[in-house]
């Protein structure tokens, strides 16, 4: 069924446990998530975000996110991830999407603030939820180019702007920076869990950690425990269904197109189920 993110995350906030939001770029993603979700009994969350557009354009994944959310058995919200402007967000609401993130992060704060808060006027007008983001959740620089280390301290959310900007703007999430980034990382990050005590305590509102993939099962697991109520992955799925492809291609005897959606299908639904479980979100459907 479809669950406002609200619902979702605050449930997850209060029972320390994360709840999985995967980014999903085709039919076999959502099929495949899904069934985890309910085979798991735990709530999820589909997303798309802007840069996946043109390949996967919003347009006519919104209806297919929506009727899975409606049909599911499963508290399923529907989410679009690092919208680039107003414009966007207004029109992932249009198209039915129940949350939206403004990912301001790189914008000087007055601004983030500014237009993060036209966003949550805009969406609570029609009882959309609202993730924005304070703090540099870098990149990678996938395939290896990048250096994969968010070590350095100006880059995490600040603890005093995260109460700030919270109290400003009137968000339902917060996506934070303690060392997280998103794509391949080049070695396991170590998040720093220190920061994310300091922001939860300091604040009372989940919080969002991006860039999930490749995230040690260690911090995870601290993450669930200190305030982290939604995980983004993506470049996990992506991974799992690359890999499986690449063992069927080698091994069939005869590759064809449906068997290759079946594999898709599988990839997702495994890489999904590994990560719901570690989020500790397993028998949370309500
Ligand atoms: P990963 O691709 O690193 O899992 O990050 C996903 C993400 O944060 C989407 O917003």
């Amino acid at each position: 069924m479809l669950v406002s993110y609200k619902t979702i995350l605050e449930k997850a906030f209060e029972g320390n446990y994360a709840v999985g939001a995967f980014n999903c770029l085709s039919l076999e993603n959502v099929i495949g998530v899904i069934k985890a979700a309910e085979k798991l009994n735990s709530p999820v969350i589909l997303q798309l975000a802007e840069v996946q557009f043109p390949y996967s354009p919003m347009e006519l994944m919104a209806p297919m996110f929506l009727k899975a959310a409606h049909e599911s058995k499963v508290p399923v919200a529907v989410h679009l991830d690092h919208g680039q402007s107003f414009e966007t967000c207004a029109k992932a609401i249009k198209l039915g999407f129940n949350s939206v993130m403004f990912d301001g992060a790189c914008l000087p704060y007055e601004e983030n603030v500014r237009i993060t808060s036209d966003v949550v006027r805009m969406a609570k007008a029609v009882g959309v939820d609202v993730e924005a983001e304070l703090g540099k959740v870098g990149d990678t620089g996938d395939g290896g180019e990048g250096t994969g280390d968010a070590s350095t301290a100006d880059v995490f959310t600040d603890v005093e702007e995260s109460a700030s900007f919270i109290a400003e703007t009137g968000i339902d999430a917060l996506a934070i920076a303690i060392g997280n980034l998103h794509g391949n990382y080049i070695a396991t990050p170590k998040l720093n869990i220190q920061r994310l005590k300091e922001i939860r305590e300091r604040n009372n509102l989940p919080l969002v950690l991006h860039g999930g993939s490749g995230t040690s099962e260690e911090d995870f697991k601290a993450c669930a425990h200190n305030g982290i109520a939604k995980v983004n992955v993506a470049t996990a799925v992506q991974m799992a269904i690359t890999k499986k492809i690449q063992e069927y291609l080698a091994t069939a005897t005869k590759p064809n197109y449906i068997d290759m959606k079946w594999k898709m299908m599988e990839a997702s639904e495994e890489a999904a189920a590994y990560h719901i479980e570690l989020f500790e979100s397993v028998n949370k459907a309500f």
